[in-house]
């Protein structure tokens, strides 16, 4: 189901186009005032009760959880997808000479805890190159299958953070569990606008930052981890995910038992208050509007978009078939730099990369805005 413009939730002001929920998404009015509640507390901490470190913090457990069809006992609180990506790798063992795949260009969180792994296991990471005609499930498949057994560890997104690339994980999972690989996976530019489940791509770790799509506050998101994993360590070793810590009387009667599931790997002050509750309103609403309607709605607009760019001569960075909630437009032609600042003064808001174009709508983005873009990248052409 299309949803119809949300505009009216948001405080956007109408000389600003807005397609940037890659970087990140504006909040609702309601998740602001959520915030506010919270911040709130902070004038009165005779009014923070353990609901604020216990509580609230479980029922956005359960939220996260819903979002990607997996159990509450199985996500752990994450305050960037780095965290969760490092938590992976402290717990990760392969053998020496084995190897790591990810994609050119990925993002660094998704990166970096792999490349202090290798040198420490004397593994190599292979980087499969954006595909030029082909799709990157194509050129992940292939790599799998000349590989074999050397490759020890997927690293990868849903969706490429740059220009929108889609990657069909449940058919590289089923590859990778034939030669006994690992899969970690970062999906913050996926979750919450395209469909996933960990029942149908069954992930060892997923990390996710919740502050894009997820319209949730910076310094929130999660890190699934699966059942067979909750042995492991966490990487810090904090009071409030020991078994029994509800029990404040008690902290000092320490104890080696951590929390349940995979609560052993949740951050240190994970119950920060105002976060929390903002971070509630945003994953509810996400699940009013219903993930698959929201990439239905992001994906039609970006097909109304890719059309408006080609009409000027720029070419999506994939087939249409392959058009996501973001939309990379390239064209053979540099940018001049007179074209990005009249996009920007007219109020388009996109990310630049390269010659290409990083475009991502969401349910606020109504036809004014449609009709903004227009005129915006007529004047931008005609300055360049
Ligand atoms: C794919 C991807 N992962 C993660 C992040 C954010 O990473 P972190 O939460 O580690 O700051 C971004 C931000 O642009 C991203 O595009």
């Amino acid at each position: 189901m299309i949803i119809s413009s949300q505009r009216h939730l948001f405080s956007l002001p109408r000389d600003i186009c807005y397609l940037n929920a890659a970087f990140m998404t504006p909040q609702t009015i309601d998740m602001i005032a959520a915030g506010d509640d919270g911040i709130a507390l902070r004038a009165q901490p005779w009014q923070v009760t353990e609901g604020g470190f216990f509580t609230d913090v479980e029922r956005v457990r359960a939220l996260y959880a819903e979002l990607i069809d997996a159990n509450a006992n199985d996500i752990a609180m994450s305050p960037a997808a780095s965290y969760g990506i490092a938590t992976a790798a402290r717990n990760i063992k392969l053998e020496a000479g084995q190897e790591i795949l990810v994609v050119e260009d990925q993002f660094p969180s998704n990166i970096y805890s792999w490349r202090r792994m290798a040198d420490e296991q004397g593994l190599e990471i292979i980087e499969v190159k954006r595909p030029k005609t082909d799709t990157w499930t194509n050129a992940i498949l292939a790599e799998i299958e000349t590989r074999g057994e050397k490759l020890g560890l997927l690293a990868l997104p849903a969706v490429h953070w740059a220009d929108g690339g889609v990657i069909d994980l449940v058919a590289i999972s089923k590859k990778a569990k034939n030669i006994g690989a690992l899969l970690v996976l970062d999906l913050t530019q996926s979750v919450g606008a395209m469909p996933f489940s960990v029942k149908d791509v069954d992930a060892d770790y997923v990390a996710v930052a919740a502050y894009k799509w997820l319209f949730s506050p910076y310094s929130t998101g999660f890190l699934y981890v699966a059942p067979r994993h909750q042995n492991g360590v966490p990487l810090e070793e904090n009071w409030i995910n020991r078994k029994g810590s509800e029990n404040f009387a008690g902290l000092v009667d320490y104890v080696d038992e951590y929390a349940a599931g995979a609560r052993r790997f949740d951050v240190g002050e994970r119950a920060n208050f105002s976060l929390m509750l903002q971070a509630e309103q945003s994953v509810k609403q996400i699940l009013s509007w219903g993930v698959e309607n929201i990439a239905e709605t992001i994906k039609e607009k970006n097909k109304t978009i890719r059309d408006i760019f080609a009409d000027v001569g720029f070419r999506g960075c994939y087939a249409p078939e392959q058009t996501a909630h973001i939309l990379g437009v390239e064209s053979d032609n540099e940018l001049s730099p007179a074209f990005v600042a009249t996009l920007r003064e007219e109020g388009v808001r996109l990310s630049v990369r390269g010659k290409a174009l990083r475009i991502a709508p969401h349910v606020y983005n109504d036809d004014k805005d449609i009709e903004n873009l227009k005129m915006a990248l007529g004047k931008a052409l005609s300055k360049s």
